[in-house]
């Protein structure tokens, strides 16, 4: 995570800490707790006429990217083009998930938008600010969770928390309260002073997505945040960021769990090769499958024919899978059980409005 290494002002996490561990009940630290303090947006977006550039266009957008291009180049190896022209909007206040395939392009895409890494061409803005040409600009009003990121393993979750907090300029009594709420929030309490070397893996992202939470930056990034986690985990991650974005911040981030993008976005790109395929909801994508029933045949391959006025199947192996409209249900299964097949009936999810999209499972290799 680049605020890691990034100190802005000298700090002594160890004071505060051994403070923050002082028995305050969380219920007293979110009494006390600023709605929003961090998420402090660029001046120029606290008045009207700030929103409007030197061009003359208007700007509310916490981030836009136009015709961005990426393209790898390593000495011995062919050049790879990891983003081919991807232009996308993220609105103040939303939480927007990029999905797809491994080598997809989505953690370069993180990677420019949070200023690590510089685009081939094309442009990307974040609240209006150039992430590119001024990152310094950029870099206050964000926070990152990298893909694979690790918390020091020589601090505690609380002392990385808080330290962190220092270092982006929050003051000892704000940064005491948010990292306690933070812990609190990634049930981290009982680790919570014990060194991250001693902590599992699923803890250890824990406390790395929960040193980003604390910040309340107005625009988070989170790279696969919730890898590793167990179902509660996960859980409490969806919860703390849409608290988030309900206290003013945005949310950008990549997932391979077609669940957490349905349970979490409020809109989503589907990226494929580099290239965005489809925006929207997920209801909207999966609207766009054509039907809201999804029937399986573990054994009905073999008979697609009988099943196509249906709706649209899609063979995999034995099995066949059919997209139908409900009322049109018990036809089909009197069909399936005409030809002694058996069948499971189930929602249409992001699966396969995925699958659509790009012609192949996210999980397919
Ligand atoms: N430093 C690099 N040098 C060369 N190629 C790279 C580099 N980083 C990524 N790539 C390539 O760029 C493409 C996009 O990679 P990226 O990491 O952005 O994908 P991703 O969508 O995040 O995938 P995953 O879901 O596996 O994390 C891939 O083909 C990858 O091999
Ligand atoms: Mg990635």
């Amino acid at each position: 995570m680049w605020g890691f290494g990034f100190v802005r002002a000298p700090f002594s996490p160890a004071h505060g800490v051994v403070r923050a561990a002082a028995g305050e009940s969380p219920h007293a630290v979110d009494a006390r707790l600023p709605p929003a303090e961090g998420c402090r947006i660029p001046p120029r977006y606290g008045r009207r006429t700030a929103l409007r550039r030197r061009s003359g266009a208007m700007t509310g957008e916490a981030l836009r990217s136009t015709d961005l291009r990426k393209i790898y180049r390593s000495k011995g190896a062919p050049p790879t083009e990891a983003l081919t022209g991807v232009s996308m909007v993220v609105h103040p206040g939303e939480r927007v998930a990029l999905l797809g395939r491994n080598g997809a392009g989505k953690t370069t895409f993180l990677r420019i938008a949070s200023t690590l890494l510089r685009p081939t061409s094309g442009t990307i803005e974040v609240f209006g600010y150039d992430a590119d040409r001024t990152p310094d600009k950029v870099r206050p009003y964000i926070a990152v969770v990298p893909q694979e990121g690790k918390p020091f393993f020589h601090l505690t979750p609380r002392e990385q928390i808080y330290s962190y907090l220092r270092a982006r300029g929050l003051g000892r009594e704000t940064s005491k309260a948010r990292t306690q709420e933070a812990l609190d929030r990634m049930s981290l309490t009982e680790f919570a002073d014990r060194l991250s070397i001693t902590l599992s893996g699923g803890q250890r992202q824990r406390a790395m997505v929960a040193t980003v939470i604390a910040t309340e930056a107005p625009l988070l990034f989170l790279d696969e945040p919730t890898i590793g986690m167990d179902p509660f985990a996960r859980r409490s991650v969806w919860e703390s960021l849409r608290v988030l974005t309900r206290r003013g911040s945005t949310i950008l981030l990549t997932t391979h769990y077609l669940d957490e993008a349905d349970a979490l976005s409020q809109r989503l790109y589907i990226i494929d090769r580099g290239t965005v395929l489809v925006s929207g909801t997920a209801e909207d994508l999966k609207r766009s499958v054509g039907g809201t029933l999804k029937v399986l045949l573990p054994e009905g391959a073999a008979e697609v024919e009988r099943f196509r006025t249906f709706g649209s199947c899609v063979a995999d192996g034995e099995s066949l899978t059919v997209i139908a409209a409900p009322e049109r249900l018990g036809e089909l299964m009197d069909v399936a059980v005409r030809s002694h097949l058996t069948a499971t009936v189930g929602p249409v999810t992001l699966e396969e409005a995925f699958l659509r999209v790009v012609g192949r499972s996210i999980h397919e290799d």
